[in-house]
């Protein structure tokens, strides 16, 4: 038996104003797994992630996450349906504390305490540098301990889907192990995600699946191994280049 989706997008239309990025992309996420989105500079991926978390309304195309078509709902809805964007620029509140911001996550909810208690465990002890340190300004932190920091605040959402962009960017390899590492263990735990990366061997090394977006059109996908002995990483990558010397 073959597991429904749990984000199904099709024939999906995205731009900024009257300029389109993305075009007719299709995707599907099966519940538990770790997909990768890959493609250069500017071929759409951080669109597509604004466009599912409600940042832009796409102009065509549906996306369905857990059985309903969310394409035009607005970002808290979109939120309290499970599905979270870790944005590329870790928007944190940089005068707040670590504490402060975990709590920020939590807006809108309405959980018990106990409830509130057990979230809190959990993302100190996935992240035990924030534990250390409850009370340091997120501002102070290292750009490590804040990328961690945003993913523990969508996390203390408990989210179906868990969305990232670039959480590679800028850090030392080391914390980039530490961060995929993270990744592993969520998906463990049972959170699916979506993972936009640069760092593209680094992402295919833990996805369950990929996708290859070229100009905002997704040029394919498959399993890791496919991705790698296939060329689909090429040619995003080297472009319309490397297709006329083909
Ligand atoms: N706010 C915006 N207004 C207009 N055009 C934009 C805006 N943001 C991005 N674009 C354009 O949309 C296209 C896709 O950009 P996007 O940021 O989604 O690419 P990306 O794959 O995330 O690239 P990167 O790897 O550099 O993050 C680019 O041509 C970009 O110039
Ligand atoms: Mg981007």
């Amino acid at each position: 038996m073959t597991a429904e989706p749990l984000l199904d997008i099709s024939g999906l239309d995205v731009g900024y104003g009257h300029v389109g990025v993305l075009r007719g992309v299709d995707l599907e996420i099966l519940p538990g797994a770790i997909v990768a989105l890959v493609g250069s500079n500017g071929a759409g991926k951080s669109t597509l992630l604004r466009a599912l978390s409600g940042l832009l309304r796409p102009s065509a195309g549906r996306i369905v996450f857990a059985g309903r078509d969310i394409a035009g709902e607005p970002p808290h809805r979109i939120i309290d349906l499970g599905l979270l964007h870790v944005a590329e620029n870790r928007r944190l509140f940089r005068r707040q504390n670590v504490h402060a911001n975990l709590e920020l996550g939590l807006y809108g909810t309405r959980l018990g305490k106990d409830e509130e208690r057990r979230r809190y465990d959990f993302v100190y002890e996935l992240f035990p540098m924030l534990a250390e340190r409850p009370q340091a300004l997120a501002g102070i932190l290292s750009g490590g301990q804040q990328q961690m920091l945003a993913i523990a605040q969508a996390l203390m959402r408990q989210p179906r889907l868990l969305m990232l962009d670039e959480p590679s960017l800028g850090l030392a390899p080391i914390v980039v192990d530490q961060v995929l590492a993270v990744l592993q263990r969520l998906r463990g735990g049972g959170t699916t995600i979506l993972l936009v990366e640069q760092m593209v061997e680094r992402a295919l090394d833990i996805a369950d699946h990929a996708y290859v977006l070229q100009n905002g059109v997704v040029i394919g996908g498959g399993t890791p191994d496919a991705i790698r002995s296939g060329d689909l990483i090429r040619r995003a990558y080297l472009g319309a280049v490397s297709d006329r010397e083909a």
